[in-house]
């Protein structure tokens, strides 16, 4: 950790630390000059729009909402024309002649004791600008009902502000568990601001199919629904026949659009996912014609039952959930539904999944062997790349750009594909090598579905992404051409995540890591300084009564094995100032107790380790209870098992 902190230190320019004392703007912006003296919002005072136009007066709007609640001021939003005289006003200004050191997304924001002024190219700039000036109000404009005896005050200063990358999602698996229309607005809600501009929405998966298709209704009417299951997703008991199948959800056309727009607004693009070939259980339960493997018509949406065969190793699964690749009827069938998605998406690029796709069944269907003789294909990976290039032939027909996971690279690219690299960064570098543009977004930096803190007391998921390993994300690798790194984003598979406020609590505040990395400059990350604006944003979630995770606070608990036989363990911190208190017998240690600040062996007799995280004499961890089968399964004494 220490290593990656003076890393991260070495480039910060010194002016940026010194400068901005307690500001705390997440995403670090590029230039911030500070000044002496305050703003003040007057609740007489307007929102003042230099232009006509309606996507300027849109984010007017949206600001003096957003201003309106917690303070109860009614600011009037005038079109056009000078700002007022009288002190406490805001100007959006569009520049007349474009200022190229900002581009499409930047802005610039001045505040002085009179008033506030954000210029930008563009519309998304002014309400780039508009995320950064609400930033620094004081937390209780985060509330959502009105507060009275607060000052509104902003400090005095100068921003220069544009990102770094044009791509920057945030991935939602709305198939594993569904979430309506209005979560999802509220998910858009959260996301920028932190000025992430693009949802990546997987729609459709083992576990349910999301999008009303009209040619293909059963997909709906029999594909988005599922048997409730509660607890740890992926060892459920099958369903039985008589379980309702009443679980899940899909959005209509008419839904998806008003999704479209609602971001469009906040100048969110949104990227659709149809997860194919594999991932497809819920689309051949529908239309079970579309598998080439007999008895598929028994086949039933996934309710979270074991589905892959991992002992096998690779992508092996015990039902075929792929669609055939060698049946007309799935072309026909992509060809209606990536119509009817153009239709509702207007974003450059569909995503067709192309993950994780079990080849077992294809590996011995007459279909396929077929295909493979026909087309000379010598492996079933160039099945899939054959299934891949067809896909892109429809996709690219229908005027978008193919995007799918890095398996899509495997057997050979289709000529014009987009790669999503997420085993790694390397499938980005050899697309990109290859002359395709990639979006990096590998498990090891970006997958927010992990566990964030100690495996002990986090709900359990196969692997962990601590905060600091999300800050640590680089997404331009050394010796590929940047220009082909469009950008990254974070991940959010919902397996696990059965509501809106554990969903709060994974991507918060990972997602603000992951929004720095793709926003701020390189030389301007600096994680010590990232960690105390995390703290003061999470007294912003806490006046907005939104979740997130308190787990930088928790420490790192490893364990090895001692030459002896005994177990030895020690605690590391991703925060500087913490104290690890410690005890073996089964009491709550607090600061009392001993700290555990070196190598320490575990008594014999020993039931737990219990700890938990102090500074300056207050608790900021959790009370964290590791019972001594744990720690020797850590320290390779004892097997991890199937759910470890
Ligand atoms: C993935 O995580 N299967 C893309």
């Amino acid at each position: 950790m220490k290593k990656i902190i003076l890393l991260l230190l070495v480039g910060l320019p010194v002016w940026v630390m010194c400068q901005t004392g307690n500001l705390s703007i997440i995403p670090q912006p590029v230039q911030v000059k500070m000044g002496e003296g305050s703003f003040e919002l007057n609740p007489a005072a307007s929102i003042t729009i230099s232009g006509v136009d309606a996507e300027s007066r849109k984010v007017a709007d949206m600001l003096a909402a957003e201003l309106g609640r917690a303070t109860g001021y009614s600011l009037t939003v005038r079109t056009g024309g000078m700002m007022p005289r009288n002190t406490g006003n805001i100007l959006l200004s569009l520049n007349k002649s474009t200022d190229a050191s900002i581009g499409n997304e930047g802005y610039t924001l001045k505040v002085t004791d009179a008033t506030v002024i954000i210029t930008a190219n563009k519309p998304a700039g002014l309400f780039y600008g508009s995320q950064t000036f609400l930033q620094m109000l004081p937390k209780d404009i985060e509330s959502n009902t009105k507060i009275e005896n607060v000052s509104w005050k902003v400090p005095v200063l100068d921003i220069l502000d544009y990102p770094r990358f044009g791509w920057r999602g945030m991935m939602f698996d709305v198939s594993r568990h569904f979430f309506t229309k209005e979560e999802v607005k509220r998910f858009i809600d959260d996301m920028v601001k932190y000025k992430y501009n693009l949802l990546h929405f997987h729609l459709t998966d083992d576990e349910g199919w999301r999008i009303e298709i009209k040619s293909y209704p059963n997909l709906t009417k029999v594909g988005a629904w599922n048997v409730k299951k509660v607890g740890t997703f992926g060892n459920f008991t099958p369903p039985t026949e008589d379980e309702p199948r009443d679980y899940g959800g899909f959005y209509t056309q008419e839904d998806l659009k008003e999704l479209v727009q609602y971001a469009k607004d906040r100048f969110v693009d949104i990227l659709p996912e149809v997860d194919v070939p594999g991932h497809s259980l819920a689309t051949i339960t529908s239309y079970p014609e579309l598998s080439c493997t007999p008895g598929a018509e028994k086949y039933k949406v996934r309710s979270g039952e074991k589905i892959m065969n991992w002992s096998a190793g690779g992508f092996s699964a015990l039902y075929d959930n792929t669609l055939c690749p060698a049946n007309e009827k799935v072309y026909t069938f992509l060809d209606k539904v990536f119509t009817e998605l153009a239709q509702i998406f207007p974003f450059p690029y569909i995503h067709m999944g192309g993950d994780e796709c079990a080849k077992n069944f294809w590996e011995k269907n007459p279909q396929v062997l077929e295909l493979m003789k026909k087309e000379k294909l010598k492996d079933v990976h160039e099945v899939q790349s054959y299934f891949v290039k067809r896909v892109e032939k429809i996709v690219n027909a229908k005027g978008r750009k193919l995007i799918g996971w890095d398996e899509i690279l495997e057997g050979g690219l289709a000529p014009n594909a987009a790669v999503m690299s997420w085993r790694g960064m390397k499938g980005g570098i050899e697309a990109a090598k290859q002359g395709h543009e990639v979006v990096m977004t590998p498990t090891t930096f970006c997958y927010i579905d992990f566990m964030q803190a100690d495996r002990a007391i986090e709900p359990p998921v196969y692997s962990t992404l601590r905060l600091s390993k999300s800050y640590a994300f680089e997404p331009v690798p050394d010796g590929v051409d940047p220009k082909l790194i469009k950008g990254g984003q974070a991940n959010l598979w919902t397996e696990q995540i059965y509501n809106t406020r554990h969903l709060q609590y994974m991507v918060w505040p990972r997602g603000m890591a992951t929004a720095e990395v793709l926003w701020s400059p390189k030389t301007t990350r600096n994680w010590t300084d990232f960690t105390r604006r995390v703290e003061n944003h999470f007294t912003r979630f806490d006046a907005a009564g939104k979740k997130y995770a308190p787990s930088m606070f928790d420490p790192i608990i490893k364990a090895r094995k001692a030459d002896n036989g005994s177990i030895v363990v020690e605690a590391e911190n991703e925060l500087e100032g913490l104290d690890t208190y410690y005890s073996f017998d089964n009491s709550f240690p607090d600061q009392y107790y001993q700290k555990l600040n070196g190598p320490l062996t575990v008594p014999t007799d020993a039931a737990a380790l219990r700890v938990i995280n102090y500074r300056n004499g207050k608790a900021v961890g959790r009370m964290i209870t590791i019972p001594i089968v744990d720690l020797k399964k850590r320290a390779g004494i004892l097997k991890m098992d199937a759910e470890d």
